[in-house]
């Protein structure tokens, strides 16, 4: 007889992505891989919840017994703001991704995003080091700020900062501290001396235009990360190189930043293996 089909039970933990839209959220994929993988009774359900629903929405599902959920666009600073508890990451950035229902009924939020990159940085360019030198980081989004700040706590010396908008850079330089806004039009010349590049623009993503930089402006032991992960070798990735450096996908951030939401509503330690990372990036290539 072939293995019986997985189904739920009395007993099976939940947890799910709250969004608006949902539908394209890799999340429910990846989670639902760990499930398999620790053969855990649990489900991970996509929660489509438009904005004006969000806080009744999370209300909800804490009440159905929901172990807790991970929380996207538009939605993570309304997540921050209804927490009974938060981390101080969460706090810094001003956006949680990750909710933990306490068996209290406490929520407490939680930011992993930044936890999320450095993870995959690291795990994707072992060269790379803190102290090395600078960090260039272009765009001024929510993915930004959580970027600067992980750099930030993992010792980066000198933070860079760019974005076409600049008052969105001067913004994000006041909030968190320690970070220095560089003009768009002079991001090149930002490259000179630095160790890292990070692109956090959504430019690269499939149908806009790359992004317009000169990867040899960069140190040869430089390492490029960009947080594009559709298509997941985007321009600047393959430019990257071809000139040597080491490239660091936006796959890594999204497995990575799962983790500690996972650990804590189903338990066990998941990792970002080769075959998680083909399973996830299967589903990227066959919706484009
Ligand atoms: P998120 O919060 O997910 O990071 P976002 O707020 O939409 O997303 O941010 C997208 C980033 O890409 C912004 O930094 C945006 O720059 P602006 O603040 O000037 O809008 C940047 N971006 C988008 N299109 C761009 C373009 N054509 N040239 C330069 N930067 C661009």
């Amino acid at each position: 007889m072939t293995e019986p089909p997985r189904t739920l039970t009395g007993r099976t933990r939940l947890a799910g992505v709250l969004g608006w839209p949902v539908a394209h959220s890799r999340s429910p994929r990846l989670h639902g891989y760990w499930l398999w993988k620790h053969g855990i009774d649990g489900a991970y359900l996509p929660l489509p919840v438009r904005a004006q629903d969000f806080d009744r929405a999370v209300r909800a599902v804490a009440a159905l017994c929901f172990a807790g959920a991970n929380v996207t666009v538009p939605h993570k600073a309304a997540a921050l703001a209804l927490a009974d508890e938060a981390d101080s990451f969460a706090r810094r950035v001003g956006a949680a991704n990750t909710l933990v229902f306490g068996p209290d009924g406490r929520i407490v939020a939680r930011n992993t995003d930044g936890y999320g990159f450095i993870e995959s940085l690291r795990q994707q360019a072992p060269g790379w080091h803190a102290a090395a030198g600078p960090a260039v980081v272009l765009g001024a989004g929510g993915a930004s700020r959580a970027i600067l700040a992980a750099l930030s706590d993992a010792g980066v010396p000198t933070l860079r900062l760019a974005n076409r908008t600049r008052g969105r850079a001067e913004a994000v330089a006041h909030e968190l501290g320690g970070v220095e806004v560089v003009a768009w039009e002079e991001r090149m010349a930002a490259l000179e001396d630095a160790s890292l590049l990070v692109n956090a623009t959504s430019l690269g993503l499939e149908g806009k235009v790359p992004l317009d930089i000169d990867i040899a402006r960069l140190p040869s032991r430089a390492t490029v990360c960009d947080i594009v992960y559709v298509p997941l070798e985007t321009p600047l990735l393959a430019a990257a190189r071809a000139c040597g450096l080491a490239a660091v996908d936006g796959l890594g951030m999204l497995l990575h930043q799962a983790r500690p939401g996972f650990a804590s509503w189903f338990g066990g330690d998941p990792v970002v293996d080769d075959e998680l990372r083909s399973f996830v990036a299967a589903d990227l290539m066959a919706a484009r």
